[in-house]
Order: structure tokens, then C-alpha cells, then sequence
């Protein structure tokens, strides 16, 4: 198991003032960007796109730049990610025709390539792509809004996806986005978890190193 890291979802950051507060959210211990990227088609909401991510690089914002696609079809945006500063893309299976072809796209512009996994997706679709991974992303709630709650099944998910990445012995990260909260890290991280995403929990907060370390479990 790799070591924990700490993505803040700035999907519940102040918009307004994003560069802030998502630099706001690193000083205070975080490891990741968590960027989700929402089309009004592949879920009903509509957030933001490379622009976005570019602005943040401008900004200064030098951390990982997690980027969760809920987007069809994926393609054709997956290059211009890459070129606005995308360290991780992650794409659903249901969003494309071609998932090799969509992954092997991922690493071929120069990033690392994340499987997303909605509550109601079995796991087996890990079978034939695990060698074009770098991550697996499993959804504990449904695609689309922050501020829900987390779907209790996602950690008996969780114990069944450590135990197939463990068997393939590859480097392959498990992080596990929605509803996480300081309350429910610590069964989530026993589970498997090596990667936790939250939202609300900490942008909703005015103590984001406080929650930042509550969710490390110490
Ligand atoms: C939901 C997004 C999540 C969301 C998590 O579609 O993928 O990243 O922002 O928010 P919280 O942590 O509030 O559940
Ligand atoms: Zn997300």
C-alpha cells in the first residue's frame, strides 16, 4: 500500500476566489488537487474545464492535478487537459466506446490514467486493463454533486479492489471519492483506501488543517 494522500475535491471551494483556496487547502496539508469536471450530459451538473485547471497552474498551484472526468465522450478533451497541467486523468468506462483506446490516450499525452468505478459497477471491468493504469477510482456516491453521503457497500468494494491490485502486484493507487468525512477515514483507509478525496468536509470548514489531519487519522 502506497502512502496516503489527502486530495481536496475544489468542486465545494469558493469559485470565486479558486486559487486561493485551493492553495489555501495545500498549506494546510494536502497532497492532491481533486478537479471533477462535470458536462450536463454524463451527470446533470456543469462545472469547469481546462481553462480552469491552466488558470491554476498560472497561479502557481505546482501539486498533483487529479482530474475526474464525467464527461461524454471523453476523448477529444483528454488532450487539452494534459497540455493545461493534468498530473492524473480519470475517466468512467461508461463514458466511452473504446476504454482501452480512451486509457492508453491518457498515458499517451503524458499522464498517468485512473478508471472510475460508480456504486453500481462491478469490479470486473479491472480484469483487462490493469496494466494501463495508474489508479482506480472507486464513486461511494452517485456522480454529480458534492455533499452527499457516503454509500456504506463502497467498503466491502473497497476490501475486493485491494485485494485484486495487491494480486497484480503493479503500482496502482485506490482512492475512493464522496461522503468522506474525519468520521468515516479511518474504516475507509482499513478498507484500502491509499487515496481519500473530500469536498464539504473540507471546504466546508474554517479549520481545513484541522480536518486535513483529522482525516489522516491523527
Ligand atoms: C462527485 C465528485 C466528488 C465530490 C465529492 O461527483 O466526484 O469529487 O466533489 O464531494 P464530497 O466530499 O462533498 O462528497
Ligand atoms: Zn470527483
Amino acid at each position: 500500500k502506497q502512502p496516503l494522500v489527502i486530495a481536496p475535491s475544489i468542486l465545494s471551494a469558493d469559485f470565486a476566489r479558486l486559487g486561493e483556496d485551493t492553495r489555501g487547502a495545500l498549506e494546510a496539508g494536502a497532497d492532491w488537487v481533486h478537479f471533477d469536471v462535470m458536462d450536463n450530459h454524463y451527470v446533470p451538473n456543469l462545472t469547469i474545464g481546462p481553462l480552469v485547471c491552466q488558470a491554476l497552474r498560472d497561479f502557481g498551484i505546482t501539486a498533483p492535478i487529479d482530474v475526474h472526468l464525467m464527461i461524454e465522450p471523453v476523448d477529444r478533451i483528454i488532450p487539452d487537459f494534459a497540455e493545461a497541467g493534468a498530473s492524473v486523468i480519470s475517466i468512467h468506462p461508461e463514458s466511452t466506446r473504446h476504454l482501452d483506446r480512451s486509457l492508453s490516450l491518457i498515458r499517451e499525452c503524458g499522464c498517468k490514467a485512473g478508471i472510475v468505478l460508480n456504486p453500481a459497477t462491478p469490479l470486473d471491468v479491472l480484469d483487462w486493463v490493469s496494466d494501463k493504469i495508474d489508479l482506480v477510482l472507486l464513486m461511494s456516491v452517485n456522480p454529480g454533486f458534492g455533499g452527499q453521503k457516503f454509500i456504506p457497500s463502497a467498503l466491502t468494494k473497497l476490501k475486493q479492489a485491494r485485494r485484486i491490485i495487491d494480486d497484480s502486484e503493479l503500482e496502482i493507487r485506490l482512492e475512493i471519492d464522496g461522503g468522506v468525512k474525519p468520521d468515516n477515514a479511518a474504516d475507509i483507509i482499513a478498507a484500502g483506501a491509499d487515496t481519500l478525496v473530500a469536498g464539504s468536509a473540507i471546504f466546508g470548514s474554517n479549520d481545513y488543517a484541522g480536518v486535513i489531519r483529522a482525516l489522516r487519522g491523527h
